[in-house]
């Protein structure tokens, strides 16, 4: 069993990844929580396929469980969502004693982890991700939010997990839609921090192949994660790295109403365009944009949007609420495992649509 750990300023927490860890999740458990009362957040899909399995797990081991399952998708990460969770927290009498278990793809994940920091001023939780997106970086570093019409993750805050446990056998059930949709995040990694990475992803034949070396690509992830997030818990510096194609990204999501396109495809469209503008601006080595190109269209992931969004996307961008003051944090790529974080003013940022 792979454990790694995450070191912070004022707590630390484990990573475990195995195949079949779900199994071991009441005995995991008992490890940090010494509680009664167990609240798993779940979304429809994941309950039919594991809620069940996971309620006999900790009901075996001796806790006193309670569910609540949330419609799935992007278009429930909303305060909705959100009301209904909290709502159901007081019906099962949940205290700050309790704990959640948010057993998920990164929606639930983000939306039951902002439950927890937010229900009586916090209360622990643990993450079982179940989707490629969620193992190899949502459910690490704490990030836990809501979205609000006006974009993207406009709600939320910092609040860690008491413990991730990844379990890569669960992928198996995934769409390879999504499945794909989480190889955009970690081709993110590869471009920001590891070209080794990069080549592995290059090099791997088909979907078996890269399904059978899965476990070890969610460590280097997960890995790539920690160390990002320890040197930079708040996101001040160098864990906007984990952004790269995402300004991009969040607008195309934004624009298509969360429906034509998942987050990874949104992103996988962001980093190559983001890179073939930086390439023409001499700010990346030539090279990179091909390159993405090319993996991205290895891994079934769009790489290009009709010209007619253009406009739109600036607009959106211009309204970006998450920048600071009229500057605009973005990532580029100075080549292939080397992002870099660049600050220009927002009226500038057409420049690189
Ligand atoms: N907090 C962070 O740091 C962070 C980082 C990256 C992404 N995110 C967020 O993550 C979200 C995207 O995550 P996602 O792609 O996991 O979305 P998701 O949670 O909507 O999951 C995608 C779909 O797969 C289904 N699913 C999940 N696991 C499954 C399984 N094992 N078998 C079968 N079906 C399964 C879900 O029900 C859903 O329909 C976005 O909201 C994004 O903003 C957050």
């Amino acid at each position: 069993m792979k454990k790694i750990e995450v070191k912070l300023t004022n707590e630390k927490y484990s990573i475990y990844i195995e195949r079949g860890i779900l199994e071991l999740a009441g005995d995991k458990v008992k490890e940090i929580f010494d509680g009664e009362k167990i609240i798993i957040i779940t979304d429809d899909n994941v309950n039919l396929l594991y809620g069940e399995r996971l309620r006999e797990i900790l009901e075996k081991a001796g806790f006193i469980i309670n569910v609540i399952i949330i419609p799935p998708g992007e278009k429930n990460k909303n305060s909705e969502t959100l009301n209904r969770i909290y709502k159901e927290l007081i019906k099962f009498q949940t205290t700050r004693s309790d704990m959640i278990v948010a057993l998920g793809g990164g929606v639930v994940g983000d939306v039951a982890g902002f439950a927890a920091s937010t229900y009586v001023r916090g209360i622990s939780y643990v993450q079982i991700p179940t989707s490629l997106i969620a193992q190899v970086d949502s459910s690490v570093g704490g990030k836990v939010a809501i979205n609000l019409e006006e974009g993207k993750n406009l709600i939320g805050s910092f609040y860690h997990p008491k413990m991730v446990l990844i379990d890569p056998d669960l992928l198996k059930t995934l769409d390879q839609r999504y499945f794909n949709d989480g190889v955009a995040e970690v081709i993110k990694y590869a471009c920001i921090k590891d070209k080794k990475l990069f080549e592995t992803l290059l090099r791997v034949k088909n979907n078996q192949e890269l399904n059978d070396n899965i476990t070890d690509i969610i460590c280097k992830c997960c890995e790539i994660k920690k160390e990002i997030v320890q040197r930079d818990e708040r996101d001040k510096s160098e864990r906007m790295l984990l952004n790269f194609g995402h300004t991009i990204g969040h607008a195309i999501e934004k624009i298509f109403k969360y429906e034509k396109y998942t987050h990874g495809e949104a992103v996988a469209i962001g980093m190559h365009l983001i890179t073939i503008q930086s390439e023409k601006l001499e700010l990346s080595k030539m090279g990179a944009a091909i390159q993405i190109k090319e993996i991205l269209i290895k891994f079934d992931l769009p790489y290009e949007i009709d010209k007619k969004y253009y406009e739109e996307i600036r607009k959106e961008i211009a309204n970006d609420k998450k920048r600071e003051g009229s500057i605009l944090n973005h990532v580029l790529l100075k080549e292939i495992g080397k992002g870099y974080v660049s600050k220009i003013p927002i009226v500038e940022f057409s420049k690189f649509i």
